[in-house]
C-alpha cells in the first residue's frame, strides 16, 4: 500500500494520524500550521500521493478552527487532483445540531456536511457520532465506527468492579450503553434526563428502573462536554446509594471546569478515546480506524 496512500496528519490529530499510518504501513504527511494574530490558520501540506489521501483531523475545540483546517486540507488535495480524498474525523463537531429544536435555530450539521463535500471530500469516517441522523445530510459515503468494543475491552481489563451495571445518562444513548453491557455481559438501564432547551438546565429523574444500591456503575455516553450530564447522572446514582461510578465516553471534550465538576459529583475516573488527546484519552482508536480504512481502500 506504501506507494498509493498518504495519511495526512491534521494539526488536531498528529499522534492518531501517525499511529494510523504505521498500521496501514504507509507514510505520514506532515502539515505545518501557523496561526496568525487574528486567529486565521495558514496550512502547508507536505507532498502527498495522487491516488488516495486520508486526512486525519478531529474537530474538538477550538471547533471552528479545526473544522476549517479540515476543509483547507481537503481543498488542497482536491486542487492537487488527488483521486480519492478520505477524511477521518473521529469527533464530528456540530452533530448535536442536527435539527432545529427551537424556531429560528440553524441546522448547522447540514451546513457542515455541505461544506465538507463542496471542498472535495469523497468519503468520511467518524466515530460514535452523536446522532446517526446527522449523517443523513451527507450525500457521500460515510462510515460511523463504534468505539464501544474497544472501550468495553479496556474497562474489562483495567477496572475492578463490584456487581457492575451499565447506565446511559439519557434515553438517546440507550443503544450505545446496551452494546457496552452486552459485551461485558452485565445489566443496563437508561436514566431519564430532561434538558430545558431555553436555559440548558438539566435534571434527572431519580426513580430508577433497577436498584443500584451497592453496585458499581459504568456510565456510558458518546461525549462529555461541560460535564453536566455525567455529573448530574452521578449525583442521581449516588443518591440511590450506588457504589463507585466510572464515566466512559468516546469523546471527552472536558470544557472548562468539566473535570472538577465530574470529580466533585463523585466520579472515580473518566475513560475516553484519543479522538480528543488529553489525560482521559486512554483508549487508542487507530486499530479500529485502520481496519476500516484497509477495507475501504481495497474495496473502492
Ligand atoms: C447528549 O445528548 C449527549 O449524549 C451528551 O450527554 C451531552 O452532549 C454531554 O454534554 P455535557 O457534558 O455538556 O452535559
Amino acid at each position: 500500500m506504501k506507494e498509493e496512500v498518504s495519511v495526512i496528519a491534521g494539526p488536531s490529530s498528529f499522534d492518531l494520524a501517525a499511529r494510523i499510518a504505521r498500521k496501514l504501513d504507509t507514510h505520514l504527511v506532515p502539515v505545518d500550521a501557523r496561526i496568525f494574530e487574528d486567529g486565521e490558520s495558514k496550512l502547508r501540506v507536505g507532498k502527498t500521493e495522487k491516488k488516495c489521501c486520508i486526512i486525519v483531523q478531529s474537530t474538538y475545540p477550538p471547533t471552528d478552527r479545526h473544522l476549517l483546517q479540515a476543509l483547507m486540507m481537503i481543498k488542497k488535495c482536491a486542487d492537487s487532483k488527488v483521486e480519492k480524498i478520505y477524511a477521518v474525523i473521529p469527533y464530528m463537531a456540530y452533530a448535536r445540531q442536527d435539527k432545529a429544536f427551537l424556531d429560528g435555530e440553524v441546522v448547522s450539521m447540514a451546513l457542515v456536511a455541505r461544506l465538507l463535500e463542496t471542498a472535495g471530500l469523497a468519503r468520511l469516517l467518524t466515530v460514535d457520532i452523536h446522532s446517526p441522523f446527522a449523517l443523513s445530510y451527507f450525500t457521500i459515503d460515510v462510515e460511523n465506527i463504534s468505539s464501544i468494543p474497544v472501550l468495553a475491552s479496556y474497562t474489562a481489563n483495567n477496572i475492578c468492579l463490584d456487581r457492575p451495571i451499565v447506565v446511559s445518562p439519557d434515553s438517546g444513548g440507550k443503544e450505545r450503553a446496551a452494546e457496552f453491557a452486552r459485551i461485558l455481559n452485565v445489566d443496563m438501564i437508561a436514566l431519564r434526563k430532561f434538558r430545558d432547551r431555553d436555559t440548558g438546565r438539566l435534571s434527572i429523574d431519580e426513580r430508577l428502573d433497577t436498584n443500584v444500591e451497592g453496585r458499581d456503575v459504568i456510565l456510558v455516553d458518546d461525549m462529555i462536554s461541560s460535564g453536566g450530564s455525567i455529573a448530574e447522572a452521578c449525583k442521581a446514582l449516588k443518591n440511590c446509594k450506588s457504589g463507585k461510578v466510572y464515566a466512559i465516553c468516546a469523546h471527552a471534550l472536558l470544557i472548562g471546569n468539566a473535570m472538577s465538576t465530574i470529580k466533585a459529583a463523585g466520579v472515580e475516573d473518566i475513560i475516553a478515546t484519543n479522538s480528543v488527546p488529553n489525560k482521559s484519552a486512554k483508549v487508542d482508536l487507530s486499530a479500529i480506524i485502520s481496519a476500516n480504512l484497509n477495507r475501504l481502500i481495497h474495496t473502492y
